[in-house]
């Protein structure tokens, strides 16, 4: 099996590479820097086909679609907004242009994309059944998902892995929390009422390799444990994993002064289940928080990090 990915380097990107390669298959990078190793292909997201070169697609099983500037990274300028908008919407178009080029036609393509579809949900259940939501994130998810489906048009499977928050050690939003949990400095955001859906980094690249095997599955598919949990629950079990209270809250008035616009995708409510992938027959090794968190933050030895061939 050959599989092409971009975003290699990231969090995903990273494990799925070293998950796939464990099992004997072939992967190839699409990387946004001249290419260094046999196994890179150099990529222009902002370029209108990907400037991709059409040949080094031949072949190409699958591709997974991973890139796109970080959200949480930093404050939302426009500027800022107007690059996690062309790193993903742009860059999906781009890829397509250059897959749809290819001389071989590639049998499927799998894209990111995440929970922030459905917008602020409350307490209300939602899977890929939901309308989108409304707010920055929920559009830009949805011309996100939009620009990937033209891949469909021409014969192409294609699926929208609408993650939930990754858990890991390596990256994301655990580490970010941990020195200050660490310190006994945890903290509820705003009322802690808020759902968050989550899954561990182990069962996302789990889920992917599933929907990648499995021809019936296209469009949307939820990539979330399928027990999301409000963010008071995920604070006490973060705190009790680090044998520490979290007795405080972040009051979102505050939190809205620090972070602008990003402070709502914290205080929004998303309690997404994972119904295409609970009927394909997908089990969890993590449905637990606790054990989740516990799972998590002892991944690190999970994955090398350097999945370069031949490094
Ligand atoms: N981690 C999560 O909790 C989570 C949740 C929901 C959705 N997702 C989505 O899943 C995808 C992968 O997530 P991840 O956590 O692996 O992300 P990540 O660690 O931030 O990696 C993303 C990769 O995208 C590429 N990239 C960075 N900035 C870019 C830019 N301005 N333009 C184009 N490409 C850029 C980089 O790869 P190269 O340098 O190799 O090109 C980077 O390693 C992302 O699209 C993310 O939005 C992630």
């Amino acid at each position: 099996m050959r599989i092409a990915v971009t975003g290699a380097s990231g969090l995903i990107g990273t494990a799925l590479t070293a998950s796939l390669r464990a099992d004997g298959a072939e992967v190839l990078r699409l990387v946004r820097r001249p290419a260094r190793a046999a196994d890179e292909v150099c990529w222009d997201p902002s370029a209108p086909n990907g400037a991709v070169n059409p040949g080094a697609l031949e072949d190409v099983d699958g591709v997974v679609h991973l890139s796109g500037a970080s959200v949480a990274e930093r404050r939302w300028t426009p500027a800022r907004k107007q690059e996690l908008r062309a790193s993903r919407v742009s860059s999906t178009s781009a890829l397509v242009a250059g897959i749809l080029a290819a001389p071989e036609p590639v049998p499927v393509l799998l894209c990111a994309s995440a929970v922030g579809w459905y917008g602020d949900t409350g307490d209300r259940k939602v899977d890929e059944a939901a309308q989108s939501g409304r707010g920055f994130l929920a559009d830009l998810v949805r011309d996100w998902e939009a620009a990937a489906a033209s891949a469909a048009t021409a014969g192409i499977r294609v699926a929208s892995l609408r993650s939930g928050i990754v858990l890991s050690s390596r990256g994301g939003m655990l580490p970010r929390l941990l020195p200050s949990f660490r310190l006994g400095l945890g903290a509820r955001i705003g009322s802690g009422d808020q759902y968050l859906s989550w899954i561990t980094l182990a069962d996302h690249v789990r889920a992917v390799r599933f929907v990648l095997d499995r021809a019936d599955l296209t469009g949307p598919v939820n990539l979330t444990a399928p027990t999301p949990v409000t963010n008071a629950q995920f604070t006490a079990a973060l705190a009790a994993a680090v044998h520490k209270p979290a007795l405080l809250r972040l009051p979102a008035g505050l939190l809205r002064l620090a972070l602008g616009e990003m402070s709502g995708e914290l205080l929004a409510s998303c309690r997404a289940v994972p119904s295409r992938l609970d009927r394909a027959g997908f089990t969890f090794a993590d449905s637990d928080i606790s054990a989740a968190i516990r799972t998590a933050m002892n991944d690190a030895a999970a994955w090398p990090r350097d999945t370069a061939a031949g490094t």
